[in-house]
């Protein structure tokens, strides 16, 4: 069994269709890299699903700056108890999210906004983004979507723990908590660091 499959289990053919989906129309309307199409599930799918663990049984999932779905859609279909909210202001990111959400059959519980972060109005459980900005803006645009309890996580890479440094005087000022947690999707795949953020208790 492959790795993918493993991570995913009975989800693994619509996995599969959503890499289909970014490696033909993805390319094709400039949403992921022409040299991407190799590594799409390793560098994209799996590295997307590596903080699911981190997410509540049943949350509320916004995914702000979502791009081609990248983690939402991932993190959709592999955990079926998540309703998950994709935020994207571009007309045609938003055009091809709505239209994979389709495809994969997700629209009961995937649904995209058009809107920048800071003109969306709810709350969810938790916010979570990827490649989306350097922390400070990144605070203000997914903060205010954050419910009191719940959690932001940001997918960072090696700049985690800088960026948590450099931000700290305005987590403080915001009354958050920070901590960068090493997570992966498998074990034999590449681990990604994370800044998870919440209230301070
Ligand atoms: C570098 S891309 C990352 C896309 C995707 N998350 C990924 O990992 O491939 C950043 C995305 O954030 C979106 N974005 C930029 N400003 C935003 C804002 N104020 N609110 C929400 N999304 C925003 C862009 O349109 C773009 O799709």
């Amino acid at each position: 069994m492959s790795v993918e499959q493993d991570v995913f289990g009975d989800q693994y053919e619509s996995a599969s269709r959503y890499v289909d989906i970014l490696a033909t129309r993805g390319i094709e309307w400039g949403l992921i890299g022409p040299r991407e199409g190799d590594r799409l599930w390793d560098r994209h799918v799996l590295n997307s699903v590596a903080p699911a663990a981190l997410l509540p049984p049943g949350a509320t999932v916004a995914d702000v700056g979502s791009g081609a779905g990248l983690p939402g859609i991932p993190l959709a279909l592999l955990r079926p108890d998540l309703r998950v909210t994709l935020v994207e202001p571009l007309l045609r990111r938003a055009t091809f999210l709505t239209e994979a959400v389709e495809e994969l059959d997700l629209g009961d519980r995937v649904s995209v906004v058009r809107a920048r972060a800071e003109d969306h109005r709810e709350r969810y459980d938790a916010v979570v983004s990827r490649a989306l900005a350097p922390l400070p803006r990144l605070l203000a645009w997914c903060e205010p979507l954050r419910q009191p309890d719940g959690v932001i996580l940001a997918l960072k890479g090696r700049s985690a723990s800088d960026e948590l440094a450099e931000a700290e005087r305005e987590l403080q000022r915001r009354g958050l908590v920070g901590e960068v947690l090493t997570v992966r999707a498998h074990p034999s795949v590449e681990p990604t660091s994370v800044v998870r953020l919440r209230a301070g208790r």
